[in-house]
């Protein structure tokens, strides 16, 4: 291990999610691979991320891209084998990169031998795996998550002669926590990949582990007590590997999972993610300030996980109705552009491929409370398909050069696993890493000067946060601070150019962190000058 061993230090770093499948082709069969990873890390490493988050990579058979897993402890024939992970692992700590992975607690694939075998056979002990019943009314008051495609939770089997209970598509069934084995057998998969050296796991659909009768099967008790049980077994065995919550749930519901520090280390928190574009568009820091509001105080030792888009869709379930139909019309004109309850687009297609809008909202996100996640190709500003299927759409090949194939694979276009990119504005030609890598004033440089900012000064991460009044709502200003360093942020939401006053008694000066400049500091009230969308980090 060549990482230095400092607890908490997930509370500093950023994140990058990559779907391994679009990040890069070393085999030449048109999709991407672990080995392909491993030959990118430089650009990571140069990108100045700390920890990487790799979507799943077990064998499946990808009905829902690998959130169907038929087998916990392999890999997926298309990314490679256990020999590829091990390289990869090894070469992202040896540059001090840290990797986690997604780890499926609540369902399997239907192709999983757990559940084949126990479809056949009432009495094999894996029938106990999974939750089944004669009639398709229990649970009634749980919703249903993928709303665009499902009517039941219930699906009927009729090799099973039962119905099967599956929170998400009928391909995963849910596994069934009731059942002590289940619980076991899921912590031997964790054990196998942090025996081989993963830095901790990224859990998927935490709330949805238990079912009971009266309830919305959400969050319940026994979850909790088992995700504790986690916690415990992780601590125990393999300290300073993290546990990071995936709940799509208002604040208060996602602290709990954080329990008292003796449960996750990180969560996300989804209802900051629409507040950010609803900020942008309204022009109007209040959906911030309000959304911080409803944040309780979180356990020490534990931090929250912001990002700006992800692999799925941007989910607007923790919007109030009026809001999800207002963000609809802004973000998704067109019905295609929308998605169970939100929205398939990617960063740079939501803010109308505007770069200073762009940028505007990697600055809230490097500076706003959390540990910022990127999602892969966004650090360079690319498209998405809405035509093509499911989310799939923003989960094309990763451009890394200019025509053919974008630089993801030797293969021809028509090739690859996904079309890559053609529409005006987001091709190969106009979007890549490698112009970018050339071009200082680039999307990809502007990023990589933000996180190396972050990084450098703990109040973007461990620091406290003040909200200033500089007189005009489309400010959003800041104080962030730890110890005895106080950082001014101040951004201009508008178009127009806006003047922000800062109560700030004193004198001296301040120094912007992003472009050396100093702005003098005289009297009681500092006066900003911001052009339309500036942003200014202000030590
Ligand atoms: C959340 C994941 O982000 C999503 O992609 C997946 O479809 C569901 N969980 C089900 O595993």
């Amino acid at each position: 291990m060549y990482l230095d061993n400092q607890p908490g230090w997930y509370q500093n770093a950023v994140f990058y999610e990559i779907y391994v499948r679009a990040f890069y082709d070393s085999s030449g069969d048109g999709n991407g691979d672990l080995a392909g990873v491993a030959e990118k890390l430089d650009h990571l490493q140069d990108l100045g991320v700390d920890c990487l988050w790799l979507m799943p990579i077990y064998p499946s058979p990808l009905k829902d891209d690998g959130y169907d897993i038929a087998d916990f402890t392999a890999i997926h024939p298309d990314y490679g084998n256990l020999d590829d992970f091990r390289r990869l692992i090894d070469e992202a700590h040896r540059r001090g990169l840290r990797v986690i992975l997604d780890l499926v607690l609540n369902h399997t694939s239907d192709q999983h031998p757990w559940f084949q075998a126990a479809r056949h056979d009432r009495n094999s002990p894996y029938r106990d795996y999974y939750v089944w019943s004669d009639s398709d009314q229990q649970y009634g008051d749980a919703r249903i998550i993928f709303l665009d495609t499902q009517t039941s939770n219930w699906t009927w089997d009729e090799l099973a002669g039962q119905y099967f209970w599956h929170r998400f598509y009928p391909c995963q069934p849910d596994l069934n926590y009731d059942n002590p084995a289940v619980q076991q057998v899921v912590l031997e998969a964790a054990r196998f990949w942090l025996e081989l050296g993963v830095d901790g796991f990224r859990a998927d659909a935490v709330p949805y582990l238990f079912e009971r009768e009266g309830t919305n099967c959400e969050n319940l008790p026994e979850t909790h007590a088992f995700l504790k049980r986690l916690r415990a077994f992780i601590d125990e065995h393999y300290p300073g590997r993290i546990l990071l919550c995936e709940a799509n749930q208002w604040p208060h519901d996602v602290c709990d999972y954080f329990g008292e520090g003796d449960e996750f280390h990180m969560a996300f928190h989804f209802p900051l993610m629409p507040r950010i574009y609803m900020a942008l568009r309204r022009r109007q820091v209040n959906p911030l300030v309000w959304v911080f509001e409803q944040t309780p105080a979180i356990p020490a030792g534990c931090q929250w996980c912001t990002f700006l888009r992800n692999h799925d869709e941007l989910t607007l379930e923790m919007v109030y109705p009026q809001d999800r139909e207002w963000m609809w019309q802004e973000y998704a004109p067109e019905p295609r552009m929308r998605l169970n309850l939100g929205i398939r687009r990617r960063l740079a297609p939501l803010l109308g491929n505007d770069r200073a809008q762009i940028e505007l909202a990697n600055s809230l996100l490097f500076t706003l409370p959390g540990a910022p996640v990127l999602y892969y190709g966004d650090e360079i500003g690319m498209g998405d398909d809405i035509w093509l299927p499911d989310r799939n759409g923003v989960r094309t090949p990763m451009q890394w050069q200019a025509g053919g194939s974008a630089g993801f694979s030797t293969l021809e276009p028509v090739r690859l696993y996904a079309p890559v990119i053609d529409a005006p504005g987001y091709t190969s030609q106009e979007v890549n890493v490698a112009d970018q890598r050339a071009d200082p004033a680039s999307l990809l440089n502007t990023i990589r000067r933000m996180i190396a900012v972050r990084k450098a000064h703990l109040a973007f991460s461990l620091g406290e946060m003040t909200w200033v009044d500089a007189g005009d709502p489309a400010l959003a200003v800041y104080w962030r601070w730890y110890d005895n360093e106080r950082i001014l942020v101040a951004q201009n939401l508008s178009a127009e150019p806006c003047q922000a006053i800062v109560p700030a008694a004193g004198k001296g000066e301040l120094r912007d962190l992003l472009t050396g400049e100093t702005v003098g500091l005289e009297g009681e009230k500092l006066r900003l000058d911001l052009p339309a969308r500036a942003y200014r980090w202000l030590l």
